[in-house]
């Protein structure tokens, strides 16, 4: 059984102390969850949040990584840099990254590979446009970004990627993908990494649902058979709803 992942991705919000705040708050809201708790905050804040989740279930994660090791690029960080902050998890190829800063399914591979060379845990994000999926690629699509992301991991290390599938016309809009859309099209990607990596690492790989997940079409999603988790958004920014989405199954 997959054990399921529900992780805030804060995007460029919080503060450092805006962010103590906020997973003071949370840190008893959701002390019984039967998930993995994860919170992917902004780099200015991993040295307050990583102090506060201190003996909790929260686990602490940064929203990129450079593949380099070190060297001359001027705003970046690299994967032991966020390992000695004292992250876990990192977010990789977010659409928002795709969209706004050239990132590219090559890059998106480069990343994947430096950030499980040093041991972070990825959460590899895929999915298809508005006109992608009118046109009828997004299964082709998600195919081809999971492949490529994943390309030069070993079996296990592809065992213990996280994949967030997030339809990029549901992020931010408050328009979510039915629970059986999303359904349909992680099964997709688990078939995919299934047939490149066989079918003991497709049933163990956990593949999130993102795009406008909230307290309310939480239980509907987590329902289906295929999504084990989220990646949320706004509704990661306040302790009460993240805690409620967290807490899904209570
Ligand atoms: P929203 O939950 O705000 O739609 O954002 C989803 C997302 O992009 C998470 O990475």
């Amino acid at each position: 059984m997959r054990k399921p992942i529900i992780a805030g991705n804060w995007k460029m919000n919080k503060t450092p102390a805006e962010a103590e705040a906020l997973v003071k708050e949370l840190k008893p809201l959701v002390k019984d969850a039967a998930c993995d708790v994860v919170v992917c905050v902004p780099a200015v804040d991993f040295a307050a949040v990583s102090n506060a989740i201190q003996g909790s279930n929260i686990h602490l994660g940064a929203q990129n990584v450079h593949f380099a090791a070190s060297g001359a690029y001027t705003g970046e960080l690299s994967a032991d840099m966020l390992k000695a902050a004292g992250v876990e998890y990192v977010i990789i190829g977010h659409s928002e990254r795709r969209q706004y800063f050239g990132e590219t399914d090559k890059t998106v591979n480069q990343r994947v590979r430096a950030a499980v060379a040093a041991g972070l845990k990825v959460i590899l994000c895929v999915g298809e446009n508005k006109e992608e999926r009118e046109a009828g690629y997004t299964d082709a699509l998600v195919a081809y970004q999971t492949l490529i992301a994943l390309n030069g991991l070993t079996d296990a290390e592809v065992a213990d990627v996280i994949i967030a599938y997030e339809p990029v016309w549901a992020i931010g809009t408050g328009l979510t993908a039915t629970d059986e859309q999303a359904n349909e099209t992680i099964g997709v990607i688990r078939r995919t990494v299934a047939q490149k990596y066989g079918a003991e690492i497709g049933d163990k790989i956990r593949i999130q649902y993102g795009g406008s997940m909230n307290p309310k079409n939480v239980k509907g999603l987590m329902a289906q058979p295929e999504i084990d988790g989220g990646l949320i958004g706004g509704a990661s920014l306040k302790a009460p709803d993240f805690s409620l989405v967290v807490n899904y199954d209570k």
